[in-house]
């Protein structure tokens, strides 16, 4: 069942989305060669106590992290650790929370130094194809809108699409209805109303989609060690279009 927010909800969910917004546009200048993913994750956490706002993923089914870091060939939930990162490396940073009831979430994938024109690419590409999707965010589209136009962006320049983990619906739960697949078919799925709050997350791969999880249970990873990157924003369906409310303005 999809819930559908008032304006007023909208605008809970907006302190929310801007907190997840402000903590990531922080950790960006952080991301430099030698910082670890634990100083990163110290960092969300500490972030977002000074906001008043909960963490939303430490404690899900136990993650033990306030901030998801994926480098390189993880593709989602990496945990944090206390090795460096060094020039050349890309790091997905994933980050939620709860503020007055609502949750707000949203991902970025950044360069650490000097990286290769290729992984340059890649993260473009996934980020561009987020904001095609967004634009498709709109009263009256379906969801295989949103899905198609993610999987045809990346595919048509070389990447792959993951399967095994969606989008989603999201509002005072991290997820709600509906599963929001990176790939699908245009015209096709729930037709998309005002007041749907989606967490848009293409998450994209270098080589193949092939996917699998780490002893650690966590640590999603490409199966062929090519390179992943993942963009996420929290976006309102409304009839003036689509807001983006993990945006800072
Ligand atoms: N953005 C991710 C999601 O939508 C983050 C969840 S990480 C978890 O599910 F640790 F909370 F599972
Ligand atoms: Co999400």
């Amino acid at each position: 069942m999809i819930i559908l927010k008032s304006r007023r909800e909208i605008e809970r969910m907006k302190a929310a989305s801007r907190i997840v917004a402000e903590v990531l546009e922080g950790l960006r200048s952080l991301v430099v060669p030698g910082v670890s993913t634990y100083d990163l994750d110290m960092y969300a956490a500490a972030a977002a106590r000074k906001r008043n706002a909960k963490c939303a993923f430490h404690g899900y089914h136990k993650y033990p992290n306030s901030l998801c870091c994926s480098p390189n060939d993880q593709v989602v939930h990496g945990l944090a650790n206390k090795s460096q990162l060094k020039s050349g490396d890309i790091i997905s940073l994933d980050f939620g929370v709860i503020f007055d009831d609502f949750y707000g979430d949203a991902a970025v994938t950044l360069p650490v130094g000097e990286i290769s024109s290729e992984a340059k690419r890649l993260i473009t590409v996934t980020e561009e194809s987020l904001y095609a999707a967004i634009e498709k965010a709109i009263p009256g589209n379906r969801l295989g809108d949103i899905s198609a136009s993610v999987q045809d962006y990346v595919e048509s320049r070389g990447y792959s699409v993951v399967r095994d983990f969606v989008g989603h619906g999201i509002g005072k739960n991290l997820h709600e209805d509906p599963q929001i697949p990176n790939f699908g078919i245009a015209h096709k799925g729930v037709k998309l109303k005002p007041g749907m709050v989606l967490a848009i997350e293409p998450m994209i791969n270098e080589k193949m989609h092939e996917v699998k999880v780490l002893a650690d249970n966590w640590t999603v990873v490409t199966c062929d060690g090519g390179l992943s990157a993942h963009f996420e924003h929290t976006v309102a369906i409304t009839d003036s279009g689509p807001e983006i409310l993990t945006q800072l303005c």
